[in-house]
This record gives structure tokens, C-alpha cells and sequence, in this order.
């Protein structure tokens, strides 16, 4: 069914795959670039059925780095929409007004218009009241957006109503207090989304519109899935087809993160889809056919919605049709946390995408050199993919039985298993590509210096990082629990689990031991004020799901020394023991660089240069983003 065609009105998509709407950044003067062209072209190259596209309805409206269409030059958005039909893909460009969603400091300093002064509490910033002339020129803009759409030879149209921007705030008890028609009292905030909808429709014809909502803002006091329907309901008169996504941004469920189960949200578009009669695009961790093929199977939506499946792989949507393997998404949520931040759009595993102009113009190297790749892990699988990519003769050797490094150990803690997958895909790419793979072999001195590679990178990882405390040689390391190299001792009656360091890898392995043993009985120590800083967002689910499983936290914390059986803690200025069944060390790591590599390369004058942790310590993406990074420099062409 995934691949069979489907029309909304008269568009007709050749498969259910739509490529979701993601604000990218990358706009700089008033015609859409070659960045953005490529951008969108390798993903309607690699099968979407629709790609869809985010322009401002004006200034205020705007989102740092997004293209307004009141500004717009209309013959670059026409180049688009030809070079996306070359595909046999339709343009669907949202119509887009962040409302009080954007940081005042990327909003050149000009207002922040929502329907009430309430402040956002992500980005903090109060906005100004909407009055009257703002409400009957922002709802003209709308219009004269969509008839800008349709003279560019767009194919349909999505109006933004969703996650906390300008018109889902109208539908909000929360964000709109305002006491005039278009308050929330009357007629629950719709009559002024649904006169911006209908003011569209008025001026784009017989033009597909898509809507995109939430299901329910999923908040305290927010609308719910009734409320939505309700909206979809008497919107149907202008609209031919519904985008449904889950809550806001703010809502204190996640959203979009690994946290969520594939295609979690399905039930809102199924709700929409029965009770409308129009049909509903589900998203929303929709990232592989399976979960695609049951959704349409189950009949809870008409097609599926996908943006980080085909930011991580633009092929993504054919691959699934060949059952070719594709660069899984790990909805690790480094996009999305960046362009919230202001920053440009990129993936923490394909750091290629937005820079597909770039990589279009690059050539392979003309003559036959040799690249040798040491290390297996993430920054060392990405360097040896780009070295072939170039036409590199590429050997990668590492001392492991298998590719992947410290992803096999990320991978074990609940809901981190789609690294194996990323693993599984990077290994089938190096195959396809050529790359010699020489597993289980220490790289020696003699097997550099008989090679005599044009160039080496060494991609070694890093090494758990042990306290310089007494006792310190008593804690084991968190990779060898997750690894299985170390089994815990059973609970004792007095004792527990301390777990040193509170970051990502002392929280994941919290979660890994919680999932294999119920009952065992775990405190995390860190000697910071924060638990989890380095995973932002994220921190916040994982945390809160410990608790729930009686994880305990001690904050402000340092292990001054190990004892047998317990450990000597300092908080507050007073120092006392924990008992302890066990000791887990996190508490960071370094980098193995190895003398016996770098030296001989120097002494025969062989290039070479350090990727990854074995360069500075980071996480995957970080590692990833190096490896890449160093096939981008000249000096390797
Ligand atoms: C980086 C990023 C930017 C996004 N920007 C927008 C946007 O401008 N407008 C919008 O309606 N949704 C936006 N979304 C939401 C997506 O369209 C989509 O609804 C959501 O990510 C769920 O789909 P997914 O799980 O396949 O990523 C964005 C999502 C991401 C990850």
C-alpha cells in the first residue's frame, strides 16, 4: 500500500511517503540557493512522494533563516518546483507564522505578535497582543502567500497550526486570554485560524490546502483531541487533507524524541481521519516501512508523514521500496535542538545534509592512493566511508571483531537500539563501497610501514576516564557493565549500586541495569549541580523515568575515596559513606592516541590526523561530524 498513488484533490503523489515540513536555516537573500535546491532535490530524487517546504507569511512571522514569501523571489520557488517535478515529487510549501515561538534575539529585534502577551516558556520573550490591523494583515498575508504559491506553480499548500505557532495559539486556553470574538470564550479561539483558512482558500482556487495540527496540545489546561477535531470539522469546508503531529513544543511529553515508540501519535490522525472524513497524513516516528505499512494497513491515516527519516537519508523513501538498508534516524534530536537554538538545520548521523551543494561538486581523486583507517567506531566507519566515496583504496583495521565501537555500548540501555542499526548500515555501506575491513588485528608499525598510506586517520576512541582518588582501582567502568564484561554482584540488604558521574553514560547505565534488574537498588552521585547536562533536552525523560523506578540522585556530590564495600562521599562540607555492592565509574574518558602509530608516520614523513574522541572528546555525532569534516579539507583532494 505505501507505494500505491494517492490523489488530494488533483495532485496525485505516487506513493504515501511526504517529506514533513523542517525549518532549515539556510536562507540568506530573497531567492531560495542552490543549498536549498539540493537540499530538497536529493530527497525527491531518493523517492518522496511530496516534499514540503517552510516560508513565513511576513516578517513578523519569520523564523531566523526562513524565507518570507511576501520577499521571496517567485521564479526560485518556481525553479524548485521544477527541479522537485523532475522526480515525479510535489512541491507542498506550509504557510508558516512562528507567533510568539522565536527568541527576541534572532527576531531582529522586532515584535513577537501572538493572540495575548503570554510569553513562551522556551524562548521567554513576551509578545505583543495582536490587535486589530496586525489580526486583518496577518490574515491577508496568509492569502496573498497562497496566490504567490499558486502563480510559482506550487502543487499544494499546508497551513501551519501546530506545536505552539501562531494559529494554534488562537485554539489555546492557555496562550489566547483574549476577551473579543477571537478569544478562546468564543467559539473555543477558531474563528480566527478558521478566517485565515477560509481567506487562503478564497484566493488559491482549487489549489490542494493541507492543515497541519496537533492532536492535542498535550499540556495542563491545553485543548484536546475533541477540540482538534472539532476545528478539522469545520475546517473541512476549505481544506482537503489534515497533517497530524502530536502535542507542542512545550508539552511535557516528548514529542519526537527516541523516547516516543514508532508512529506513537497515529491515534490522533486516525481519530481526525473518522470523524472529518478528509484524509489525514499520520506522523511523527514514522521511520521505517513496517510502521508505515501497519498504519495504512490499520486505515489510521491515508499517507505517512516523515522529516528526520529523510534528513538522516535522503534516499530513504526508495530504499524502503528495495528493501535496500537506509540510514536510520536515531531521533536523537540534535536537529531539532539546534534549530530551536537559532542554528542551521544538520543531523548528528548524516553530516551531509545541507551540504549536499557541496558534496554535488566534489570530485573523486584522479589517481590510485591509499587511505587506512584505524579504529572501527563511529568517527572511524564515517572516515573510511568518505576516503572510499573520494576513491580512496581504503583499508580500515581494528583490533575488534566488529564495527561500531562505543555505539555497541550505547545501544544497550533501553530505546538506544537503533545504533545497532546505524551500525549494521555503515558496515553494508563499507562492503558496497570497496572498503578492505580488517577486523580483530592490532594496527602495528609494520603494517603502516609496508602500506605506506598516502594518508591515515586515526579514529582510536577513548578510554574510561578512573578518578584520581584512593581506591579508585575498586569501581568498575560503565562499558564493562554495559558490555557484559563485568556482572554486578546480587543486591545486598544494606547496600545498592553507586553509580559516579551523572551524565549521559551514569544515566544510561542506570537505565540499562534498572531494565535487566528490577529491584536493584541504584544512587547516581554527581558532583555538579545538574544530572545529564550533556544531553540537553533529553536529560528530562530519562530522569524522570529513573525516579519513577526508585533511581536515586544525590547532587553536588564527589567520591573522595573507595573502600571495600563502600564509598566516601563529601556533600554540604560533611563527608559519610555509602554502602555499595558495587561501584560504577562514568565519569568521562580520554583519548587513546597511540605513540607507536603517530611516530612512525612522522619519521617517514606519512600524513595523517586524529578524528573523533582520539582528537577531543565528544559524543557520536561529534565524532561523526570530525571525520567527515577532515574529507571536506583541500589538502586531501
Ligand atoms: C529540525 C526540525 C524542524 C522542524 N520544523 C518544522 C516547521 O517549520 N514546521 C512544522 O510544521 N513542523 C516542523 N517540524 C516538525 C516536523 O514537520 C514533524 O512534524 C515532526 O518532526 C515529526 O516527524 P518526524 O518524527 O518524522 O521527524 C520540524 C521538525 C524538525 C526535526
Amino acid at each position: 500500500m505505501l507505494y500505491s498513488s494517492f490523489k488530494i484533490r488533483e495532485m496525485e503523489l505516487k506513493n504515501r511517503w511526504i517529506m514533513l515540513a523542517m525549518h532549515t536555516g539556510y536562507a540568506q537573500e530573497r531567492a531560495l540557493c542552490e543549498r536549498e535546491f539540493s537540499f530538497y532535490e536529493a530527497r525527491a530524487k531518493g523517492g518522496a512522494a511530496a516534499v514540503t517546504i517552510v516560508l513565513a507569511v511576513n516578517e513578523a512571522g519569520s523564523l531566523k533563516g526562513m524565507h518570507q514569501m511576501k520577499s521571496l523571489a517567485l521564479e526560485s520557488l518556481h525553479e524548485l518546483a521544477d527541479r522537485l517535478h523532475q522526480y515525479d515529487c510535489k512541491l507542498i510549501v506550509q504557510l508558516f507564522h512562528c507567533g510568539r515561538n522565536e527568541s527576541m534575539k534572532h527576531h531582529r529585534e522586532k515584535p513577537l505578535f501572538a493572540p495575548s502577551a503570554v510569553a513562551s516558556p522556551i524562548f521567554k520573550s513576551e509578545p505583543l497582543e495582536m490587535d486589530e490591523k496586525e489580526l486583518a494583515r496577518t490574515k491577508e498575508d496568509f492569502a496573498f502567500a497562497g496566490s504567490l504559491c499558486k502563480m510559482a506553480g506550487v502543487d499544494a499548500i499546508e497551513i501551519s497550526a501546530s506545536a505552539g505557532y501562531l494559529l494554534s495559539e488562537f485554539l489555546s486556553p492557555i496562550t489566547n486570554l483574549r476577551k473579543d470574538s477571537y478569544g478562546y470564550d468564543a467559539n473555543k479561539g477558531m474563528t480566527y485560524p478558521l478566517e485565515v483558512i477560509r481567506s487562503v482558500r478564497e484566493k488559491v482556487g482549487d489549489l490542494p490546502i493541507l492543515l497541519k495540527v496537533s492532536g492535542a496540545q498535550m499540556m495542563d489546561g491545553g485543548y484536546g483531541l475533541e477540540d482538534t477535531i472539532f476545528f478539522c470539522r469545520l475546517a473541512s469546508e476549505y481544506i482537503d487533507c489534515v497533517t497530524v503531529t502530536g502535542g507542542w513544543h512545550e508539552s511535557p511529553m516528548e514529542q519526537i524524541s527516541y523516547h516516543v515508540s514508532k508512529g506513537a501519535y497515529a491515534p490522533f490522525a486516525a481519530a481526525i481521519k473518522k470523524y472529518t472524513d478528509l484524509p489525514v497524513i499520520a506522523c511523527n516516528r514514522i521511520h521505517d516501512g513496517e510502521t508505515a505499512e501497519r498504519l495504512l494497513a490499520e486505515n489510521q491515516c491515508d499517507l505517512v508523514g516523515s522529516a528526520r527519516a529523510f534528513l538522516s537519508d535522503p534516499q530513504f523513501a526508495n530504499r524502503v521500496e528495495r528493501k535496500e538498508p537506509f540510514l536510520p534516524c536515531q531521533a536523537c534530536n540534535r536537529c531539532i535542538m539546534g534549530v530551536l537554538k537559532g542554528q542551521e538545520l544538520a543531523c548528528g548521523f548524516n553530516p551531509e545534509a545541507g551540504r549536499e551543494d557541496f558534496e554535488n561538486k566534489r570530485r573523486k581523486i584522479a589517481t590510485r592512493k591509499e587511505v587506512v583507517v584505524v579504529g572501527g567506531g563511529p568517527s572511524g566507519m564515517e572516515a573510511a566511508k568518505k576516503a572510499a566515496e573520494r576513491g580512496f583504496v581504503t583499508t580500515l583495521i581494528t583490533e575488534e571483531r566488529t564495527l561500531g565501537g562505543q555505539f555497541n555500548l550505547a545501544a544497550k540501555p533501553p530505546k538506544k537500539d537503533g545504533l545497532s542499526a546505524y551500525v549494521a548500515y555503515m558496515e553494508e555501506t563499507l562492503k558496497n563501497l570497496g572498503v578492505q575491513l580488517v577486523f580483530g588485528q592490532k594496527c602495528s608499525e609494520e603494517f603502516l610501514l609496508t602500506k605506506k598510506p598516502y594518508f591515515t586517520v586515526i579514529a582510536t576512541g577513548s578510554q574510561p576516564f578512573r578518578l584520581p582518588i584512593e581506591g579508585a582501582e575498586k569501581a568498575v567502568f560503565a562499558n564493562d557493565v554495559l558490555s557484559g564484561k563485568i556482572s554486578l554482584p546480587p543486591q545486598s540488604e544494606e547496600g545498592q549500586v553507586v553509580i559516579i558521574g551523572g551524565g549521559s553514560v551514569g544515566l544510561e547505565t542506570a537505565a540499562y541495569i534498572k531494565e535487566i534488574d528490577e529491584e536493584r537498588k541504584i544512587k547516581i552521585i554527581e558532583s555538579q549541580a545538574f544530572f545529564g547536562k550533556d544531553l540537553g533536552a533529553l536529560s528530562r525523560p530519562l530522569i524522570s523515568n529513573l525516579r519513577a523506578k526508585g533511581v536515586q540522585f544525590m547532587a553536588d556530590t564527589t567520591a573522595d575515596a573507595l573502600e571495600d564495600g563502600k564509598v566516601l562521599i563529601s556533600i554540604g562540607g560533611q563527608r559519610f559513606f555509602l554502602q555499595a555492592d558495587a561501584v560504577i565509574s562514568a565519569t568521562g574518558s580520554q583519548a587513546c592516541v597511540f605513540a607507536y602509530l603517530t611516530m612512525p608516520l612522522m619519521d617517514e614523513r606519512l600524513s595523517y590526523a586524529l578524528v573523533g574522541d582520539a582528537e577531543k572528546i565528544g559524543d557520536g555525532a561529534d565524532a561523526i561530524k570530525s571525520a567527515y569534516e577532515l574529507f571536506t579539507r583541500v589538502y586531501l583532494a
